[in-house]
């Protein structure tokens, strides 16, 4: 089988552990390493989550880099606050744990940063490779900064980021894109291929508090973990107020699905895209041109509007179902 070779910067985070357990677990699909960011937590827990998720599915030889601990530019004038936690009564409650509940490897990441270690492996590479990010693009921003060169050795940007007419960190943004939208316009304005999974899609394959049980039923560790990180999640909707608590998106597990079987996002156009930096209102927002006129060489990003609950919950099950792959 001709695997596809990927790179994934992640800030994991509930839904990049499904994603990076989702890659794992998928034959047609060859990850390289791990880059991690800030976002979801501070770099230091997303790098410590990120080793204890490929730990648990056995995959303590892929290296992990630890990037950037701050956006490029965006909290340069103010702090950043997350909204994904919220302590009530001294508790902290929030979809993205500061330190997963699963055994810790015995190594740590790798001493280079996840920027300079992007360069230079991009650059070296004969072959062009994915890069799916899904936390705030500030490592692959930075290493377009570096060197633009990186493009010609990259396949695709497969970002879970962006959004059309709705957001969630503020009401038009995305919260990758919208805690550094400086870096996705670096990329996304570079010219190499991008697809944006974006909340539109995640939104649309929502998993269920009906879907805990089957994927812990499943009895394997991806199974269980899955099913844990989702009540987690829908638990903490209700303190946070952005949800019912009965069911949610594992946004980054979508950007990896449809790398595994594209058929699994259902609406998909091509479109030119921008991201607003000017610092206001919409300050992060994908500004996706619809009109229908954008000439040809203007489209620079595919952009994901609907996607198949049904496959993609079927994918995750049967991934973890603990069939070695
Ligand atoms: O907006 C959803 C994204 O923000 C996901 O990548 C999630 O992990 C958080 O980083
Ligand atoms: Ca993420």
């Amino acid at each position: 089988m001709n695997r596809r070779r990927i790179i994934m910067d992640v800030d994991t985070g509930s839904d990049d552990a499904v994603a990076l357990m989702l890659a794992c677990k998928s034959p047609e699909l060859k990850l390289e390493a791990v880059t991690v960011g800030w976002g979801n937590r501070p770099v230091e827990d997303c790098v410590r989550n990120t080793l204890k998720v490929l730990h648990l599915v056995g995959r303590d030889d892929i290296p992990v880099y630890q990037g950037c601990p701050e956006a490029m530019v965006r909290y340069l004038n103010g702090k950043f606050v997350s909204s994904c936690h919220v302590v009530v009564d001294g508790v902290e409650h929030s979809i993205h744990p500061a330190s997963f509940n699963i055994p810790a490897p015995d190594r740590g990441p790798e001493p280079q940063h996840a920027v300079s270690f992007l360069v230079e492996y991009l650059m070296k590479q004969s072959e062009k490779i994915t890069v799916v990010s899904v936390g705030p693009p500030t490592n692959l921003g930075m290493a377009f900064r570096l060197q633009p060169a990186i493009k010609e050795h990259i396949e695709e940007v497969v970002f879970m980021g962006g959004s059309i007419n709705r957001g969630n960190e503020t009401p038009v943004a995305e919260a990758n894109f919208c805690h550094d939208p400086e870096a996705a316009k670096i990329i996304i304005d570079s010219g190499v291929r991008c697809t944006l999974i974006t909340l539109n899609a995640t939104h649309s394959a929502e998993v269920t508090r009906e879907d805990i049980e089957k994927f812990e039923r499943l009895g394997t560790p991806e199974g269980r973990f899955t099913a844990e990180l989702i009540s987690i999640r829908l638990d903490a909707q209700v303190y946070l107020g952005f949800g019912d608590g009965k069911s949610d998106a594992l946004h980054d597990a979508l950007a990896i699905a449809y790398l595994v079987d594209p058929k699994v996002i259902t609406d998909m156009r091509k479109l030119h895209c921008d991201i607003d930096i000017g610092r206001g209102a919409a300050y992060g927002m994908v500004i996706a041109d619809q009109r229908g006129n954008a000439r040809y060489e203007e489209i620079n990003s595919q952009v994901s509007f609907n996607a198949s609950r049904q496959k993609f919950v079927n994918m995750l099950l049967e991934r973890f179902a603990g069939t070695d792959r």
